[in-house]
């Protein structure tokens, strides 16, 4: 019944719709708008059923899917139909990602070029390049305060630039990923100009009120993103006379997702971006889509809903387009940016996955596995057709958000095991050669977060200013071994810039005004390419790390059992130092990879009869792929060194 009446409407939009759209010839629209209208119908009334003018707005919508489709290219509408069919693509073992900024990797979008044939050498081919679209000078969140949707940042290039980028990219067969900075906008932005001008179209794009009662209302349970730059979650704006909400910074304005022109501005944009030749749009901070007194507005099923339908509606237009979800909430929430009760994705086919990235951090620090066997352990599920994106740094803070109850089992009292973790980062814990720095202290609770590069946080810095060559080596067989687990951990790898060469922190952020507040700049460096070019001369630090890297990468693509099926078997070592798992290739489960790591600064063993059934290991011979060795054995014992990892084979 409400199927006949979903298509009765789309009958009647499409038979509206301006007359030079239905003249094209959109067979693919067509049958992709009729597979998926019922849910597109069905979630739109959801969120904004309730509205006089929801037929109006609906009709809108199919007329924005429509017009992209016309402008899509044909190459990209080729590309949709192949990844249609070859629909779990991305879920390869091939994969290997990178984020950078334009500007500090290579100076602006026409320089990456340039770079590329040093990211092949590296072996990665999917681009995060960080946002490029146009912000006002000044502070801008590092480009997440877009001022306008539709065009590059000057300061990086052009929009030719751009789309010579993406055809440069896709001829080297390498993704490229873009920023949709879906939450706020900045307060530059021509939306919020109107809205402080007083046009009411504009200001029901965001949250604005008269006075404190509804802002204060909202403050009883809402966090601070940004307590120490941006405490409270409401900017006062003096040219309007009104209370704006600003969950992060006070030039952020939140848009208003309860608003269906919102929703429609904003998939327009999205489907712009995907027609400029993005493969994947990173969705930022989803998790704050929508709003609601009396919570944290964060992770609300409405949220959920918002993105269920971005997906529909972007099935219909660009199919071959993948979301990421930015969601650095609590892992039983993240893993909800899937989508739920559904077999397949139905929100975002990628995720970050902050869970692991900060289960790592705690197992550098305590040299044990044992908070990370619990939280990979109680992680549920993933569904089908969906995967991580596994880093161990990117340009933002590490959080410590782990499940209490996770900590709890791990033997530790959570509030005093923060303490200790954020002691150990920055430097306070006797012994510690950390050079971190606290991020959004909060004074309240005395929270605070972790800022610093990968190489600074595992001590190199450190280990180099003390001119201490083991402990130098240490430091690189620790970032080796945390890239070793992103890469076999089942999900893309996502490297950072800079981190493959080893480079420490960059206070130089102190002397600039915009970014001095905001110590995530310590880790967001201009690229050093004369450091780089150490990386061939042997036995540097930059040789060990980038070879260590590359050839990890290159061992990666060819193991299959290193794809993300839901293909991983966590294994109980009876040791805390270790932490392993088994891969198993997903057409031929005889086909297994054992991957042992010893976050511990003495070396450990596993009884490989302890693995029990998998007795294929405990017969051996086994072969490590990335050494192409066999691993240290004592009877029937492996012995792991201090800090490393394993990824063994049976097959010879
Ligand atoms: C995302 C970005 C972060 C930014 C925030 C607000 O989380 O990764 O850098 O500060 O969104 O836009
Ligand atoms: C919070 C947000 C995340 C953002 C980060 C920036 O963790 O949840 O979206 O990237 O702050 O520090």
């Amino acid at each position: 019944m409400y199927e006949q009446v979903s298509h009765s409407l789309l009958n009647r939009i499409l038979e509206d719709i301006k007359p030079e759209i239905r003249k094209k010839q959109l067979h693919y629209f067509y049958s992709r708008l009729g597979a998926n209208f019922y849910a597109i119908h069905s979630l739109f009334h959801l969120l904004y059923g309730k509205r006089d003018d929801f037929e109006e707005q609906m009709a809108r919508l199919v007329e924005v899917l429509a017009k992209n489709y016309i402008q899509r290219r044909k190459s990209a509408k080729r590309l949709d139909r192949q990844r249609e069919s070859d629909h779990n693509w991305f879920l390869s073992q091939e994969w290997a990602a990178i984020a950078l900024y334009a500007n500090s990797f290579a100076g602006d979008l026409e320089g990456i070029g340039g770079r590329l044939a040093y990211l092949q050498e590296l072996g990665v081919n999917m681009l995060h390049v960080m946002p490029i679209l146009k912000c006002p000078p000044g502070a801008s969140d590092g480009g997440y305060a877009v001022s306008d949707y539709r065009a590059v940042d000057e300061r990086v290039g052009t929009m030719e630039d751009l789309e010579a980028l993406a055809a440069n990219l896709r001829q080297r067969e390498m993704l490229l990923t873009l920023d949709v900075v879906v939450n706020h906008v900045s307060d530059q932005h021509e939306w919020a100009a109107r809205a402080r001008a007083g046009e009411k179209k504009y200001q029901d794009y965001f949250y604005i009120f008269d006075d404190r009662t509804v802002p204060d209302m909202f403050e009883e349970t809402l966090p601070e993103i940004f307590p120490e730059n941006a405490p409270g979650n409401f900017t006062w704006d003096p040219e309007m006379e009104k209370w704006v909400m600003t969950v992060f910074n006070t030039y952020q304005w939140d848009l208003n997702w309860s608003n269906p022109a919102v929703f429609i501005e904003m998939l327009d944009v999205l489907l712009f971006w995907a027609n400029r030749g993005a493969d994947i749009l990173r969705l930022d901070a989803v998790a704050f889509l929508w709003k609601k007194i009396g919570t944290v507005s964060q992770n609300e099923r409405e949220a959920h809903l918002i993105l269920q339908l971005l997906k529909d509606c972007c099935q219909v237009t660009a199919p071959g387009v993948l979301f990421i979800a930015e969601a650095i909430v609590a892992p039983v929430e993240i893993i909800k940016y899937f989508g739920e009760d559904a077999v397949i994705a139905k929100e975002c086919e990628i995720a970050y996955n902050a869970t692991f990235m900060a289960l790592l951090w705690d197992a550098v620090a305590t040299r044990n596995a044992k908070l990370l066997d619990e939280g990979i352990s109680s992680l549920p599920a993933k569904l089908d057709r969906a995967t991580w994106l596994n880093y161990v740094r990117c340009h933002d803070d590490i959080g410590l958000g782990f499940d209490d109850a996770d900590v709890a089992r791990a033997g530790y009292e959570p509030a005093a095991h923060r303490r200790f973790l954020l002691d150990y980062f920055t430097g306070a814990f006797e012994g510690s050669l950390a050079r971190g720095v606290p991020f959004g202290r909060d004074e309240k609770s005395g929270d605070a977060r972790i800022s610093g590069s990968l190489a600074s946080l595992v001590g190199l810095e450190a280990a180099c200013e003390q001119g201490d060559e083991e402990a130098i080596q240490h430091c690189i067989d620790l970032i080796l071994l945390l890239h070793a687990m992103i890469m076999s951990f089942g999900g893309i790898p996502l490297l950072y810039h800079g981190d493959e060469i080893g480079t420490l922190n960059d206070p130089s952020f102190m002397q600039d005004e915009s970014k001095a507040h905001d110590t995530r700049w310590i880790h967001r460096p201009v690229i050093d390419w004369e450091k780089a070019e150490r990386r061939h001369q042997r036995g540097t630090t930059e040789q060990q790390i980038f070879d260590g890297i590359s050839h990890m990468i290159a061992v990666r693509k060819s193991t299959p059992a290193f794809a993300d099926f839901n293909n991983r078997e966590l294994i109980d070592t009876r040791n805390p130092h270790l932490f392993a798992f088994i891969r198993s290739n997903p057409v031929d489960f005889s086909d297994q990879v054992l991957v042992v790591v010893n976050f511990d600064e003495l070396p450990h063993a596993i009884t490989m009869d302890d693995l029990g059934h998998r007795s294929r290991f405990a017969r051996g011979p086994l072969r490590d792929l990335y050494s192409g060795e066999a691993p240290a054995m004592f009877s029937d014992k492996l012995v792991v060194p201090p800090r490393k990892f394993y990824w063994l084979s049976t097959r010879g």
